[in-house]
């Protein structure tokens, strides 16, 4: 039976509602936790803090992540992670939690499979593109929150007849841009995934001028080009006037909307159920009303997602 594990966290919302899950479900098989602050860092570091059933109340709505995180360059040198197994055996931790994206679910399979640590790990990022998992922590708050932003920038550009292009994050991965646009009942929205031609964007904005269509909204995912670039084409191909909003990081915080934290709660518990059942080097997903484990090799793979019908039913609807 496992004594002690350590958690390890990125920053998105979902992830304290997570830590509390884990917290609480480790509790109650009086298994302890020891959380490792500023992510990797703090495990080279040795900066952890004991948690405990009562230091993770009051944080179920709260963004971004009480243990706080950062990129560790460190932790890619051998050094870095020499140090950091120390740290594993000089505080006891039996198995580890990580919760994060493609980056700390690297970091998990490496634990894993080159240094024997038992891990578990939970998907977090605004990005949704782990590999084999439907929905990550934090990619529905941060759909809502660019979708706030984005009702907002719609007022704007119907009273001004303005065409907006607005700029949304995720990496090389279109999850965010293309539930925001259609969520947002947006024109148009540039992809990673997908192929598109400005020209005929900008045509079809002409000939919609042409008719009295005045306000556009077109939404661009960060991987594939940025606000700047697509707006200036558009001026330049058109003519019209254009704005251009880059959303940033107003999407990775806020409070976690009532799926992300349900689903931090159920992610946070079988995190520790399945480590107690002796899984490892896995990472666990919700899928089909259903937590499933995929493997950490497989989750860290490139994610390939196909937004063909949601993009053909935006066009109808713009
Ligand atoms: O992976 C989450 C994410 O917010 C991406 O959408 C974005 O490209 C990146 O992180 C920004 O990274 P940083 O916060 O280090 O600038």
């Amino acid at each position: 039976m496992l004594k002690r594990i350590g958690v390890i966290t990125r920053d998105c919302a979902g992830v304290n509602a997570a830590l509390r899950a884990l917290v609480r479900t480790a509790s109650s098989h009086d298994l302890e936790v020891l959380g490792i602050i500023k992510g990797y860092d703090g495990l080279i570091d040795g900066n952890l803090v004991a948690l405990d059933r009562r230091s993770v109340s009051g944080i179920i709505n709260l963004g971004g992540t009480i243990l706080k995180s950062a990129r560790s360059e460190r932790f890619l040198t051998e050094a870095g992670q020499q140090q950091a197994l120390r740290t594993i055996g000089d505080h006891g931790l039996e198995a580890l939690v990580v919760i994060g994206g493609n980056g700390s679910l690297s970091g998990a399979h490496l634990l894993a499979t080159r240094h024997g640590i038992r891990v578990i790990g939970i998907p977090a990022t605004i990005d949704n593109d782990v590999n084999g998992v439907d929905f990550c922590l934090g990619a529905d708050t941060a759909v809502n929150v660019a979708l706030d932003a984005l009702d907002k920038i719609r007022d704007t550009a119907t009273s001004l007849e303005r065409i907006f292009v607005v700029e949304v994050m995720g990496r090389d991965c279109g999850y965010l841009a293309m539930k925001v646009a259609l969520a947002g009942g947006c024109e148009d929205v540039l992809l990673p995934e997908q192929d598109f031609s400005l020209e005929e964007i900008c045509q079809e904005i002409a000939a919609g001028n042409a008719r009295g269509k005045v306000s556009w909204i077109v939404v661009v995912a960060e991987g594939r080009a940025t606000a700047r670039e697509v707006a200036a084409a558009i001026t330049g191909l058109t003519g019209l006037e254009t704005r251009i909003a880059v959303l940033g990081h107003i999407q990775r915080g806020g409070r976690p909307t009532a799926f992300d934290r349900i689903l931090a709660a159920r992610l946070g518990h079988a995190a520790v159920e399945y480590l107690l059942q002796g899984e490892t080097d896995k990472c666990v997903s919700f899928k089909n009303d259903k937590i499933e484990l995929v493997p950490l090799e497989i989750a860290i793979q490139p994610k390939k997602l196909k937004f063909e019908s949601e993009y053909r039913l935006l066009k109808i609807l713009s």
